[in-house]
């Protein structure tokens, strides 16, 4: 039996953590052999592979980022993709892959489980945290440990100069890693995604911390939207998916503030630094059982599905399942941290 493993989409801290458990678990108690797959479809589309065996992950659970490279390549964007990627499959004779990305890449990955039949596990990554079917997907700790080591830093700043502090956090269209960070960082304004946003009231909490002399805090996710008007972006290029790239709130909503309140406001975009460097303990601890149960499915030929996490336990469902539906912020949860607004 030979394994193909690929990692698409945007990369996070423990995507290395799986592919050791992966093969670890593959080679030693299987016997399996494995054929890594560089920068997620584009591999097997170009048949762009790397050699992946024992040797080649030794040391590499603590390191961020992918030994196999990532990227958006979207197969099924390209003319005859499924053909190119089905003959590749069959050139370096992979009987399965295991696909390990966030939505996007499962998505492709699920078209290719039920429309063409190819053998394909997957692995739910992104810091995101907003896939639906895991309660969690590794990355998310990480991203939300650095906003948060930022968080407790910019407070210092802030006060010693009795500025607004606003620091926009990563997380598209679903607002975990805002409400997390914010909350962990004790910060005064939280905007997420799932609900808009009525800038007077960020600049009424704004000006009542002041009157506490206390300087502000405002957390602002990246896809969060005023109430009046659309999405605010810096750039409106398109990826392969189709993904606008997101950023550009934070410096808005920094000069809305300056001039409604007439505060001095700066801006942290804290960006790709959130996806970067070595995974926290919890996130090598998911992604590593991830792996080990994404090879046991391949063993058990359940091909289809994905990995994931429900309490403490690892469970299969359909990838289908996981991309149907995005995984947002419930407005229960978010109304339980308005008490600290303000
Ligand atoms: O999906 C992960 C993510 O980091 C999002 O939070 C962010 O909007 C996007 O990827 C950034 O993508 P890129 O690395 O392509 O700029």
């Amino acid at each position: 039996m030979r394994v193909g493993v690929l990692t698409g989409g945007g990369d996070c801290p423990g995507l290395n953590a799986v592919i050791r458990g992966v093969v670890r678990k593959g080679v030693q108690e299987y016997g399996y052999d494995f054929t890594g797959f560089r920068d997620g479809w584009r591999g097997p589309l170009e048949g762009d592979t790397l050699r992946l065996d024992i040797p080649a992950v030794r040391g590499i659970l603590p390191r961020g980022g992918t030994i196999l490279g990532s990227s958006r390549t979207n197969p099924l964007k390209v003319e005859g993709g499924i053909r190119r990627i089905k003959e590749n499959l069959g050139k370096y004779e992979v009987d399965a892959l295991i696909a390990i990305g966030g939505e996007d890449t499962l998505g492709v990955a699920a078209r290719l489980a039920d429309d063409y039949g190819i053998n394909v596990v997957g692995v739910p990554k992104t810091i995101d945290n907003d896939l639906s079917a895991t309660d969690y997907t590794f990355g998310f700790d990480t991203a939300v440990g650095i906003a948060t080591e930022a968080i407790d830093r910019l407070h210092t700043t802030a006060e010693s100069h009795m500025r607004v502090l606003v620091v926009e956090v990563m997380g598209r269209h679903a607002g975990w890693i805002a409400l997390h960070s914010g909350l962990a960082g004790g910060a005064n304004v939280i905007l997420i995604p799932e609900q808009r946003f009525d800038v007077d009231q960020v600049c009424a909490w704004v000006t009542s911390r002041f009157k506490a002399s206390y300087a502000p805090i405002v957390v602002v996710a990246e896809g969060a939207m005023p109430k009046d008007g659309d999405m605010i972006l810096k750039d409106s290029s398109l990826d392969s998916f189709g993904h606008v790239r997101l950023s550009g709130v934070g410096e808005w909503l920094s000069k809305e503030i300056e001039r409604r309140t007439g505060k001095e406001a700066r801006t942290t975009v804290l960006g790709h630094v959130q996806r970067g460097g070595t995974p926290s303990a919890f996130d090598r601890w998911l992604a590593t059982r991830f792996g080990l149960h994404a090879i046991e499915a391949v063993r058990d030929g359940d091909f289809g599905k994905m990995v994931a996490l429900r309490g403490t336990d690892i469970v299969r469902v359909p990838i289908a399942d996981a991309t149907a539906k995005l995984k947002t912020v419930d407005p229960a949860l978010y109304e339980e941290v308005g008490v600290f607004f303000g």
